[in-house]
């Protein structure tokens, strides 16, 4: 049977069901491969400010720069459920402007749905990119665009007040219309108390066991940075290792001629082995 991509309430109608498996992703040849790692979506997180761009944080990060990785990636994808972070400042200035940029990660980067982080106060926003028909993901909890906010990346909703505020953005989110939510960074029980009052898809990162789903950022699980070991990742591969060694063994072999050998290198007489082939 042809494979075809989750559409938003058929992401929707998972919850409570197998647990939901997103992860970021920021260009085509990854895209290609969690796709058929058999992920079931695939977020352009605006993590790229990070892990891309090497920005420190993401408030730097642009519509453009999303548009543009949201393209790469959907070009990688067959049939795989693609959702656009909406970045710093490209929805809290007023639901118009939130609705235009939303529609700009549609129609550019040609994802299915968008993310905006952010409780009560995000509703207006949500509430008008939904009526115009774009499927929207809430996150609430540590959401990083406000970590100047926050202090810093800290674990919220651990006092009763705190808790209660994650529950009540949670809840203002979906009443705006999100069709899925990201818990970011909150104790279990709050996770579990989210999960339990919402009826759509919470989808956890840093929110333990208690969520329909987990999301990563694809560079962290592959262990692309050795210095970033944060309480809830798991890194599922040594991609920092792999790379220093294949760079450096390809490095030491061309610094003694090893590289490239006759097995590499092309004669007169042309063979079919020895095309070049296309992607
Ligand atoms: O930007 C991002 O990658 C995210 C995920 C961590 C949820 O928002």
């Amino acid at each position: 049977m042809e494979h075809k991509a989750l559409t938003a309430p058929e992401f929707r109608g998972r919850k409570g069901g197998a647990p939901l498996v997103m992860v970021t992703c920021y260009d085509a040849s990854f895209a290609r491969l969690v796709e058929a790692a058999g992920v079931d979506a695939v977020l352009v997180g605006d993590s790229l400010g990070n892990v891309i761009q090497g920005g420190g944080s993401t408030l730097r990060v642009t519509v453009a720069d999303v548009a543009y990785h949201t393209r790469c990636v959907a070009a990688g994808l067959k049939a795989t459920h693609l959702i656009a972070d909406m970045p710093f400042l490209s929805y809290q200035v007023s639901a118009e402007d939130a609705l235009r940029n939303a529609g700009r990660l549609i129609q550019e980067g040609g994802a299915h749905a968008v993310k905006l982080e952010g409780g009560a106060r995000t509703a207006p926003a949500i509430r008008k990119i939904v009526d115009a028909g774009i499927p929207v993901m809430g996150h609430v909890g540590l959401t990083p665009q406000s970590f100047h906010q926050f202090g810093g990346y800290k674990v919220q909703g651990r006092s009763e007040a705190a808790a209660r505020q994650v529950i009540e953005d949670a809840e203002a989110v979906v009443e705006a219309g999100a069709y899925s939510l990201v818990l970011e960074g909150i104790p279990a029980d709050v996770a579990a108390t989210v999960t339990a009052s919402v009826p759509v898809p919470t989808i956890g990162i840093g929110a333990s066991r208690n969520c329909d789903g987990q999301v990563l950022v694809l560079y962290d699980l592959l262990g692309m940075d050795e210095r970033f070991e944060p309480k809830f990742l798991k890194k599922y591969a040594s991609f920092a290792d792999d790379v220093r060694r294949a760079v450096g063994d390809f490095a030491a072999e061309v610094r003694t001629r090893a590289f490239p050998d006759d097995s590499h290198s092309f004669g007169r007489a042309r063979q079919n082995s020895e095309r070049r082939e296309k992607r």
